[in-house]
């Protein structure tokens, strides 16, 4: 054990990314296989776009479903992973919706939903994974957020007070768990063309990239490949790391 009291990363970590069928869950799964990780692919509703994604993948693989936002969901979808490939090690907080609207007009039950997937979602899993990661004194939790967290977007009070809100969890998540191993951070992507994006109109989003100090969109790619940053580094906790074009310093 190291001096920081961190244990030893295990030779294939156990990698759950939630909302793995979607546009960044994919390429995160896919990178996280390629880091040799053994990848628990999970999807709310599609599963064809998780089971194309586990058909690529190289190592031992686990398909999970359920929705994150119910805590019996998230438990059991735990429960098969540790049966299967054993339990989490690594932990991607991915999946996520929008369901944007002006405040004064918004559906209080649609707000609601936002948090308790985005936010509440992420607490569950996170209260699911990270014991065993303590007990092991080594793991990682990357929390997926957003731009919208810090930056004013009219029409999106409950993404971004879920985003908000999760840079707080994993700021003081990163806090409690530093001691034993386990970092806690978050990765925020740019604008990215996903199933989250894809059908806002073209008016939304034409002149987004030039709003950009780098103009121009960020590839999931792009924002997969600093996966291994955080799998590497064990001095890095409880940070907000951007992948996106300097937008949110804008
Ligand atoms: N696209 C962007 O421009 C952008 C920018 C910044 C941050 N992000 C963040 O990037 C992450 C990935 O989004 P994306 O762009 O790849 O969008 P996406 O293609 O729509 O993927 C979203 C994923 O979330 C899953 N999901 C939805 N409801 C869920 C629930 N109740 N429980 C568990 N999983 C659920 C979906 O699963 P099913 O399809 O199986 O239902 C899907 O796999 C999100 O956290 C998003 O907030 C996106």
């Amino acid at each position: 054990m190291s001096k920081n009291g961190a244990g030893v990363r295990p030779e294939s970590p156990v990698a759950l990314v939630t909302g793995a069928s979607g546009g960044l869950g994919q390429a995160l799964a896919l990178e996280l296989d390629a880091l040799g990780c053994r990848v628990a692919v999970h999807y709310n509703s599609s599963r064809q776009g998780a089971e194309a994604v586990r058909e690529k993948l190289t190592n031992p693989s686990v398909l999970v479903t359920g929705d994150v936002g119910s805590w019996e969901a998230t438990q059991a979808l735990h429960a098969q992973i540790t049966a299967e490939l054993g339990p989490v090690d690594v932990l991607v907080n991915n999946g996520a919706i929008r369901k944007d609207s002006l405040m004064a007009m918004q559906n209080p039950a649609d707000w609601a939903q936002v948090i308790q997937t985005n936010l509440i979602g992420s607490f569950h899993t996170a209260r699911a994974s990270v014991p065993h990661m303590l007990r092991q004194r080594w793991g990682r939790v990357i929390n997926i957020v957003s731009p919208s967290g810090i930056i004013a977007t009219a029409g999106q009070t409950a993404y971004s007070a879920s985003k908000a809100g999760l840079i707080g969890f994993t700021r003081t998540l990163a806090s409690e768990c530093g001691r034993r191993g386990v970092t806690v951070n978050a990765l925020s992507p740019g604008f990215m063309i996903t199933g989250m994006t894809n059908t806002l109109p073209d008016r939304v989003i034409e002149g987004m990239e030039d709003k950009a100090p780098i103009p121009r969109f960020v590839t999931v790619e792009e924002v997969a490949r600093s996966v291994g940053l955080f799998l590497d580094q064990d001095c890095m906790t409880g940070q907000v790391i951007s992948i996106d074009s300097g937008v949110s310093i804008t």
